[in-house]
């Protein structure tokens, strides 16, 4: 991507449009309760991540609390801040419409939760409860982009795409294992033809209860990509698993990297010529030319570098993890938490090789501060040439 866009105020729209005319997918790190926060955030971006979400933030909370707001969403004043969507869990409008208010000013777009299957979640009315409410949703996101107009806000879609008060506004589903209900659903929360209500959509082609070691839905996402992909651009999240080893073809998949990125990628030209399981046959792989984006979770939790192409997470990205949270702070125990996933084997199917082995992990979660664990982590990178941390003896 070329360096003149003003990345802390780009508009999502403006992402997907120039990944689509680099020939490939929007690139985008999910939200994650607990770990999508602001290092781990710029971290991604720094390894080809075009949009990062926040972790679920609770609307009621945030907009009552002015702990809830510093605890729950920290932003970079000095250093890359990467375009940032915020995502809320809501179930009234008015509570969604004013915490994204307050949040505006400070990312590239605001996202709606309708996927978390947690029991407390849905018995809240939160989450993947949503996608029985598809009027409610359409009216959170009615209601919230009148509120960001009325503040001020450009809010007309690929209209507003270049302008640096550009937000977007965004739900993330599920998938009912009655398709018909999805299909009803995003029908009603896009709205009319001419003027839909929300500018892009993720799908997680899951129901609310299938567990995540069943793969992805495909037929499903195959259905809503084609009945919907013209109408708005939409990103899969489920399975991103390596660029090389995505469980689908797509056009947009012949272009081996996003180009913000310095890294040493594998290419991802084979990914549209290799085999995999599909529904309908189990040697072909659904080609999905009306997909625009992909988001990963478990995998770049694994590996921030997935999106620059590396099947496995490379020191350097421990090491750029490390820098920023040093400038940003996490909890120690969390820090330990990402480090063990990121020296662990990643999800990739092709490549099972990990930076430390069990002992050694085990090992370094017996670190009890930054100190010990960056002189911890020096020593058993040493081989080549130490993470470039390690404290001031002197
Ligand atoms: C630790 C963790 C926390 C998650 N938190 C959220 C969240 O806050 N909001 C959300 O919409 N989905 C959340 N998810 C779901 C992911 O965003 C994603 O949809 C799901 O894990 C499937 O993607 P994957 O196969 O790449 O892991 C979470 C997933 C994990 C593993």
């Amino acid at each position: 991507m070329e360096n003149t866009l003003d990345m802390e105020h780009v508009h999502p729209l403006k992402l997907f449009d120039v990944a689509r005319k680099e020939r490939r997918f929007l690139y985008a790190s999910a939200p994650m309760v607990r770990y999508s926060k602001l290092a781990f955030r710029q971290t991604v971006f720094a390894y080809g991540t075009d949009l990062c979400w926040t972790p679920m933030i609770l609307a009621k909370e945030f907009n009552r609390n002015r702990f809830a707001r510093d605890s729950d969403f920290t932003i970079s004043t000095n250093g890359p801040q990467p375009p940032t969507i915020v995502q809320f869990g809501a179930n009234v409008p008015q509570e969604l419409a004013r915490a994204s208010s307050l949040v505006a000013p400070f990312c590239s777009g605001i996202d709606l939760n309708c996927g978390c299957p947690q029991s407390w979640a849905c018995a809240e009315s939160l989450g993947a409860a949503l996608m029985e409410k598809r009027e409610l949703v359409r009216d959170m996101v009615v209601e919230t982009r009148e509120q960001l107009r009325q503040d001020g806000w450009a809010v007309e879609k690929e209209k507003d795409m270049d302008s640096p008060r550009g937000r977007s506004l965004s739900v993330k589903i599920r998938v009912h294992k009655d398709l018909r209900k999805t299909i009803d659903f995003i029908t009603t929360v896009l709205g009319p033809e001419a003027n839909r209500h929300i500018d892009f959509l993720t799908i997680h082609p899951r129901t609310r209860s299938t567990p995540s070691s069943t793969p992805i839905n495909l037929e499903a996402l195959e259905i809503l990509t084609s009945t919907f992909g013209d109408r708005v651009p939409i990103l899969v999240s489920g399975d991103v698993f390596a660029l090389n080893a995505l469980p689908f073809t797509s056009p947009l998949l012949n272009t081996p990297t996003p180009t913000n990125t310095n890294s040493n990628p594998v290419s991802t030209a084979t990914a549209a010529s290799t085999t995999s399981s599909s529904p309908s046959n189990p040697l072909v792989k659904p080609n999905l030319p009306k997909l625009s984006g992909l988001m990963s979770a478990r995998a770049i939790l694994a590996n921030p570098a997935l999106y620059a192409g590396h099947e496995t997470c490379p020191w350097e990205a421990v090491e750029t993890f490390l820098n920023k949270v040093v400038r940003s702070p996490l909890p120690f125990k969390l820090v330990l938490h990402h480090l063990s996933e990121m020296c662990a084997p990643g999800m990739s199917p092709f490549n099972k090789s990990a930076l430390l082995t069990k002992q050694e992990r085990a090992a370094m979660l017996a670190c009890s501060n930054m100190v010990d664990l960056i002189d911890f982590l020096d020593e058993k990178r040493g081989r080549g040439g130490g993470l470039g941390l390690r404290r001031d003896r002197g």
